[in-house]
């Protein structure tokens, strides 16, 4: 699940919601197809929901590694894994999913299922403090990892205007994006621009005079971009996609030459399931997940995307713009030992 403040042309300005609800939970468990015995590496813990499902279903004997980059989070998701299966074994890992791979391979673990959910929880967006909503004020904030590095009011009163406009373009596919960073850089002349509010009033004013009455919210692009550019959305997510590639490969490689297999974090046969909200995002699971079916590496698990259905959009609005890319590592699966 996710707010992630999609630009899709059905997006409307979403509403506080204090549940959590996973996104696509059956079809998730359906195309991972977990088994007893099986590790679980779910990249996005978030709140433990589909974490807690998959956990039930990899008794008695098994692993559901979590990862976030929310310490917050990955305490509740844990929480909620312990309750819904207190015999499975449990790894947390608090950081990018980027360094999941690395991680596992340095604790001698290897991965049957690999789950990513991308973008935000709702205890994020409902948290008014981290500033991810432009329905709540707010600090300028927009970081998954409280510790890291950068925020939006770091970005919005620091870059220059033609790299703000760039990153609007880029990562919000904003059609304003050269007005709303002109008026930006305006703006922040007078004062730096801190607060959701402000920044959301201010994007208001450029956008929201321009087109038709429109059902998204003028700032969700804005939003969205700042936010994929503070938590290195992209870049996590393509270092996650070539680390599976890698890892395809090297199982490929050893079964191919009957070299004693090096340790990979994934076995032969994982299944790698990527739900993604947005077209930039998916673009690269489809393109990378791909290049694994093409090379030989991997085969579909389901030809198409699949989304969530009229049972499911009826009660999680945040499902209707999910995207569940599967794809099973063949790589390695007939070697002979
Ligand atoms: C949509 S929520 C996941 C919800 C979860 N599937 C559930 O059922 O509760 C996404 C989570 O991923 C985390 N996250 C986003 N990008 C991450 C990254 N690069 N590395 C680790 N965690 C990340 C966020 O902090 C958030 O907790």
């Amino acid at each position: 699940m996710t707010d992630g403040s999609p630009p899709t042309s059905d997006h409307v300005a979403h509403a506080p919601q204090s549940r959590h609800v996973p996104v696509l939970p059956a079809e998730v468990e359906r195309h991972l197809a977990p088994r007893a015995g099986q590790t679980l590496l779910d990249c996005t813990a978030g709140l433990g929901g589909h974490s807690a499902l998959l956990a039930t279903k990899v008794l008695p004997g098994g692993t559901v590694i979590l990862s976030d980059l929310d310490p917050g989070n990955l305490a509740r998701a844990r929480a909620r894994v312990e309750t819904a299966a207190p015999d499975v074994q449990i790894v947390a890992l608090r950081g990018n999913f980027a360094d999941a791979p690395r991680r596992l391979a340095e604790l001698g673990l290897a991965a049957d299922m690999v789950l990513a959910d991308l973008g935000f929880s709702s205890s994020q967006m409902d948290d008014a403090s981290r500033g991810l909503s432009f329905m709540r004020d707010g600090p300028l904030d927009m970081r998954f990892d409280p510790s890291g590095p950068t925020t939006a009011a770091d970005l919005v009163n620091t870059l220059p205007q033609e790299e703000l406009a760039e990153l609007l373009r880029d990562f919000g596919e904003e059609p304003g994006w050269r007005a709303v960073a002109q008026k930006l850089v305006e703006e922040r002349r007078a004062g730096p621009i801190t607060s959701t509010s402000r920044l959301a009033s201010i994007v208001r004013s450029v956008v929201g005079s321009r087109g038709g009455p429109s059902r998204i919210d003028p700032a969700t692009r804005t939003f969205q971009a700042l936010r994929i550019a503070v938590n290195d959305e992209m870049g996590s997510l393509r270092s996650l996609l070539e680390a599976v590639l890698r890892a395809a490969a090297i199982l490929e490689r050893s079964a191919r030459t009957d070299a004693p297999a090096s340790p990979v974090w994934l076995r032969p046969g994982a299944r790698i399931g990527i739900i993604s909200f947005h077209s930039l995002e998916d673009r690269q699971v489809k393109q990378t997940l791909g290049e694994l079916v093409t090379r030989g590496l991997g085969k579909e698990v389901s030809r198409r995307p699949i989304e969530a259905g009229p049972e499911e959009l009826a009660v999680n609005p945040r499902s209707r713009s999910a995207k569940l890319r599967v794809v099973e590592i063949t790589a390695g699966t007939n070697r002979v030992v």
